[in-house]
């Protein structure tokens, strides 16, 4: 019987700090609106890390979170990959710290850099860890502080983005070909650096010493994750024998209310079914999926043998989606 990877549990961690579009304004002295924001993003708050947070604490308080949903204990866990563009540091990786900070010295652990896919990649590694037998236990968070990293002075970008972390338990069991069917049952991955000047930090935690910033062209990234988004959802589908009536929940990356918007279309699904955190988080980056994985999962909405597509598009150009059975 093939090895499946089941989703054990789910968690989040948003810092305390919210921060609405006024005050934001406000704070910065940019020139901008609530009703811009809004109409352009649909985001009305973000969260924002304490002095003190950074990306390795708020991703061990979503795991905390995530190993107590599936009754499990840190010391259990065999593999930690992280999904991060704002990592403590360049070493040790983020996935380690998260390990010592839950007292574990089991397993082993990394992180990965495909930025706002980078939950999507991780996912996909970490499936075929378990897959292939390596480890039966796996946790995969994405954290981010991208408070850090935008700049403040350019309204074009500090505008969309916020801080927070969420995580997912995987655990090896038998889901393909019983009753059930359940687990994560594909993920298509895709990157094209050519386009790698659309979203991208000028410096950081590279080799060039300086603390970088984030830059973006968002109305070309804007147009790349419509049509982009769109075609992999497909080929996820395809993949599985699957069509847009099979599925029950699109858990998007949580970039901008209107690329949510058409995907839900694209996917004919009513607005119920798309969940939705932009307008409470903003973008947090390789964090949204999982924290909006976790608000649904945690309220009850995402129910056991529901069908839940994650898609999601960042810096690189990376892109991806990833079909799973809850
Ligand atoms: O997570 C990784 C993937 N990222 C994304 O998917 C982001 C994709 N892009 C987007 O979400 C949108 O392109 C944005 C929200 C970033 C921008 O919306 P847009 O409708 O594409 O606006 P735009 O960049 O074409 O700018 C339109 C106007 C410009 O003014 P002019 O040149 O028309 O006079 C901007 O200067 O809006 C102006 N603008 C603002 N005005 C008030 C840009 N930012 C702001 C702002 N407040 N914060």
């Amino acid at each position: 019987m093939p090895i499946r990877s089941l989703i054990a549990g789910c968690g989040s961690y948003l810092p305390e700090r919210s921060l609405s579009n006024v005050e934001l304004a406000q704070a910065y002295g940019l020139d901008t609106s609530d009703e811009w924001i809004v109409e352009r993003t649909g985001i009305h708050n973000r969260h924002i890390a304490a002095p003190d947070e950074t990306a390795s604490t708020l991703g061990a308080n979503a795991a905390r979170a995530a190993l107590a949903r599936a009754g499990m204990r840190a010391d259990e866990i065999d593999l930690i990959v992280v999904a991060t563009a704002t990592p403590d540091s360049a070493f040790p990786s983020t996935a380690v710290r998260i390990q010592a900070l839950l007292g574990s010295t089991r397993g082993f652990g990394f992180d990965i850099s495909a930025a706002c896919t980078g939950f999507v990649y991780a996912l996909n590694v970490a499936d075929n860890f378990i897959r292939s037998g390596q480890v039966k236990t796996a946790l995969v968070i994405g954290a981010e502080v991208f408070s850090r990293i935008v700049d403040w002075t350019d309204r074009g970008t500090c505008v969309l983005f916020g801080d927070g972390a969420g995580a997912v338990v995987l655990r090896a069991g038998e889901g393909e070909g019983t009753a059930a069917d359940r687990g994560i049952l594909s993920t298509h991955l895709h990157a094209d650096g050519s386009f790698g000047d659309l979203l991208f930090v000028d410096g950081g935690a590279g080799s060039n010493g300086t603390a970088g910033k984030l830059r973006m062209t968002g109305n070309a990234v804007f147009r790349h994750a419509v049509s982009k988004l769109a075609d992999v959802v497909d080929e996820a589908l395809a993949a599985n024998g699957l069509g847009h009536s099979d599925v029950r929940w699109l858990v998007p990356h949580q970039a901008n209310r209107r690329i949510i918007d058409a995907m839900g279309r694209k996917l004919k699904l009513p607005p119920e079914r798309v969940v939705v955190t932009v307008d409470r988080h903003a973008n947090t980056s390789a964090a949204s999926i999982p924290l909006a994985l976790a608000e649904a999962a945690g309220d009850g909405r995402i129910q056991p043998g529901d069908l839940v597509v994650m898609e999601a598009i960042g810096g690189g150009l990376t892109w991806g989606a990833t079909l799973a059975r809850f």
